[in-house]
């Protein structure tokens, strides 16, 4: 493997096929919230688990997340014009595992739907209504840009992901 290993556990190496599991380490590495993507297919809600979501812009107001292309939801997002963003709270960890393993685990009676016809996931902490901005091509993902159109934001402490676990934070 290309890299040099350090006694303190301190590790350096240059990206290459046969050391992605260090590079999946090191990304990891980034402290992130969890979030719960939802778009209107055609048999119903599509949702995805993602923590790959940052705020981007102020004016306009963008965000935005990123899809694996090998995902079979892939080209249900990247195709979509409308979709919500929802920040999860601590209480809502199995909701992520569940949709996680299920693109349709959230079809039922519990959705609402949103001014844009999206089926949207009530009590999240906070919720980004998006309309499609910009789809850019990344590597082995898309980096998808939405403008926020609504937003929705309560108090609570919030669901975290670091080093491939999710964890619930006690902040407040
Ligand atoms: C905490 C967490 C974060 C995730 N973040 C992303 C993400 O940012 N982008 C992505 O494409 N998949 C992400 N996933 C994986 C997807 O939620 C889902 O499991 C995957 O798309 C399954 O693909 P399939 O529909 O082909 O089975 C994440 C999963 C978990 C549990």
């Amino acid at each position: 493997m290309t890299g040099t290993a350090f006694a303190s556990g301190h590790r350096s190496f240059i990206p290459a096929p046969d050391n992605g599991r260090l590079l999946r380490d090191a990304f990891g590495r980034f402290a992130t919230g969890v979030t719960i993507v939802t778009t209107k297919g055609r048999d119903g809600c599509v949702a995805i688990t993602a923590n790959s979501f940052s705020s981007v812009s102020m004016d306009p107001p963008l965000v935005l997340w990123s899809p694996a292309r090998s995902s079979s939801r892939y080209p249900a997002f990247v195709g979509a014009q409308h979709y919500a963003i929802h920040i999860l709270g601590a209480e809502q960890e199995s909701l992520a595992f569940d949709v996680a393993r299920n693109q349709a685990a959230l079809t039922g009676d519990k959705m609402q739907l949103n001014d844009d016809g999206v089926p949207v996931i009530a009590d999240c902490l906070a919720r980004f209504d998006c309309t499609r901005h910009a789809v850019h091509e990344a590597g082995d993902h898309a980096i998808i840009v939405g403008q926020v159109t609504h937003a929705h934001l309560r108090d609570g402490d919030p669901l975290a992901f670091f080093g491939g676990k999710v964890t619930r934070l006690d902040i407040n």
